[in-house]
C-alpha cells in the first residue's frame, strides 16, 4: 500500500496486535481502554478509512449517520456482529468483517467449564472454600450429578455449537441433541442426532447449550414458554449473547425450582447482572470470557488486521459478514 490509512481501534488489543496495526497503518490506539461514546464512533466513520470495533460498541445508525464516504470497511474484532447496524453499515458504504474460526476452541471450552461447574457445585463451594465456610468433607455432602454420560441439547449449530457438541461427545460421552433455524450437513451432525424443533428438543436434555448468534431474530429465544419446557433437573448454559434468553423468566424458573441451575457467560444488559441471579447458588457467573485467552484474542486482532488488509488492496475480505 502507497499511503497509510487511518485506522481507529475502540478498545486496547493485545501488544502484538497492536504492534502489527501501527506498522501498517496510521493507527489512533486506544491506550486507556475506555469505551468510545457514541461521538467518537461517528467521528471514526467520517474522519478515518476502518474501524476496528467490538462488541462493547453500539454501532447504530446514528454512527453511520455522518459518514463521509471515507471509511471503507468496519472490522469488527469478535465472531458476532449484532452490537452493529449492518444495513446503515452498509449504506455508509462500509464492508463489514468479522473473526470467526480463531475463538471456536476456547469458546467451547468454556461452555464445557460452565457444565461441569454448575453439576458439580464448583461455583458455590469456591464461594464457601474462601469465606472460610468449609468445615470439612463428608459422604454426603455437597453432592453434585455428573456430566458425564448425560443428554446435551445444543441450540445454535454453527462452529462453536459443533465444537461443543464433540466435546460433549469424545469427552464424556454424552448424547448430543442439536437445533438451529437451517438443517445442518451430515457431516457437520457427525454422529449428532438433528430435532427438527427446538420445542420438542427442550424436554428431552439433561443440558441445554446456546450457540445463536445474537440480534433480533433470537432475542428471548428461551423465553418462559420454553423454559418451562425443560425438566426441572436440567441446566441452562449460555455463552452466546445474553438477550438469547430472557434473563427475568430464568430468574423466575430458578426461584420457581423449575430449572436445577444455569452457567452464564453473557447477559442481557452487560455489563449489568440480573440481581435475582447474584444471590443464587445454583448459578455460575462468568464475566463474558468466551474468547478471553490470549491465544484468541491475538488471532482474533491479527484475523481483523487480515481484513483491513484484504480490503485496502482492493481483495475479497475473508470474513465479509456485510
Ligand atoms: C464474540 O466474538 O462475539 C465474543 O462474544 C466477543 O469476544
Amino acid at each position: 500500500m502507497s499511503e497509510r490509512r487511518r485506522v481507529v481501534v475502540s478498545r486496547r488489543l493485545p501488544s502484538e496486535v497492536e504492534a502489527a496495526l501501527a506498522e501498517r497503518f496510521d493507527v489512533q490506539l486506544n491506550p486507556d481502554d475506555a469505551p468510545l461514546t457514541t461521538e467518537a464512533l461517528r467521528r471514526a466513520i467520517a474522519t478515518a478509512d476502518a474501524l476496528l470495533p467490538t462488541v462493547t460498541d453500539r454501532l447504530s445508525a446514528e454512527v453511520f449517520d455522518g459518514a463521509s464516504g471515507r471509511c471503507r470497511v468496519v472490522a469488527n474484532f469478535g465472531v458476532g456482529v449484532n452490537h452493529i447496524d449492518l444495513a446503515a453499515a452498509v449504506r455508509a458504504g462500509c464492508v463489514v468483517t468479522n473473526t470467526p474460526d480463531v475463538l471456536t476452541d476456547d469458546t467451547a471450552d468454556l461452555a464445557i467449564l460452565l457444565m461441569l461447574a454448575v453439576l458439580r457445585g464448583a461455583g458455590a463451594g469456591e464461594r464457601r472454600v474462601r469465606a472460610g465456610r468449609w468445615d470439612g468433607w463428608g459422604p454426603t455432602r455437597d453432592l453434585g450429578r455428573r456430566l458425564s454420560g448425560k443428554t446435551l441439547g445444543v441450540v445454535g449449530f454453527g462452529r462453536i455449537g459443533q465444537a461443543v457438541a464433540r466435546r460433549a461427545r469424545q469427552g464424556f460421552g454424552m448424547q448430543v441433541l442439536a437445533w438451529s433455524r437451517r438443517r445442518p450437513s451430515a457431516e457437520a451432525l457427525d454422529g449428532v442426532t438433528w430435532v427438527e424443533s427446538l420445542d420438542s428438543l427442550l424436554p428431552q436434555v439433561d443440558v441445554l447449550s446456546l450457540h445463536t448468534p445474537g440480534g433480533a431474530e433470537t432475542r428471548h429465544l428461551i423465553d418462559a414458554h420454553r423454559l418451562a419446557r425443560l425438566p426441572a433437573h436440567a441446566v441452562l448454559v449460555n455463552t452466546a449473547r445474553g438477550d438469547v434468553v430472557d434473563e427475568a423468566a430464568l430468574v423466575d424458573a430458578l426461584a420457581g425450582g423449575r430449572l436445577a441451575g444455569a452457567g452464564l457467560d453473557v447477559y442481557e444488559r452487560e455489563p449489568v447482572v440480573h440481581p435475582g441471579l447474584l444471590g443464587r447458588e445454583d448459578v455460575v457467573l462468568l464475566p463474558h470470557l468466551g474468547s478471553a485467552t490470549l491465544e484468541s484474542r491475538t488471532a482474533m486482532g491479527m484475523r481483523a488486521l487480515e481484513n483491513l488488509v484484504a480490503v485496502f488492496e482492493g481483495r475479497a475480505p475473508r470474513d465479509r459478514v456485510a
